[in-house]
């Protein structure tokens, strides 16, 4: 069974009309959808489907597999918490963990609101600040626990 066309499935058609029924040209698709919406709404994956005639399932499994890619609306404010060596000798899984605990999520989720978000980040070569996270890509550290419990106030409170 088809979804019956509409607005948001044109426009999707209509982005990703240059790519063809080829199993390469799927990851392609995705990321001009992801591109566009900032994450792979749901009613894309059929669209993708059609257009690339794949199964729903397969598109799914690529959106889902690889992790550049989001299922889910971006957060407001991307919290990034660097995995890193540096930032792990200096108290980066206590901070870790107040931020768990502060924002009540685990890593790789959102808030119930979406406004805030957290996820797993690389060393990018900035370890004299460890440790560290990234708020919407900007570096904050080093951080002791009042540092990230502040943080985290802030955040919440929207400044
Ligand atoms: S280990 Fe965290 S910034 Fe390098």
């Amino acid at each position: 069974m088809t979804t019956p066309d509409n607005e948001a499935t044109l426009e999707i058609q209509h982005l990703i009309r240059d790519f063809k029924p080829l199993d390469g040209d799927l990851l392609g698709a995705l990321h001009a959808v992801q591109h566009r919406y900032g994450y792979i709404p749901k009613i894309a994956l059929g669209v993708v489907a059609r257009q690339l005639r794949l199964s729903e399932a397969k598109v799914y499994g690529a959106a889902s597999y690889y992790s550049e890619f989001r299922l889910t609306p971006p957060p407001g404010t991307l919290i990034g918490w660097c995995s890193g060596p540096a930032c792990h000798l200096k108290g980066g899984d206590h901070v870790r963990r107040i931020l768990e605990c502060q924002l009540g999520i685990g890593m790789e989720q959102n808030t119930e609101d979406n406004r805030i978000g957290l996820h797993f980040a690389q060393c990018n070569g900035t370890c004299e600040r460890a440790p560290q996270v990234w708020v919407d890509g900007e570096v904050v550290g080093p951080l002791t626990a009042n540092a990230t419990l502040d943080l985290v106030r802030k955040l919440k409170d929207g400044a």
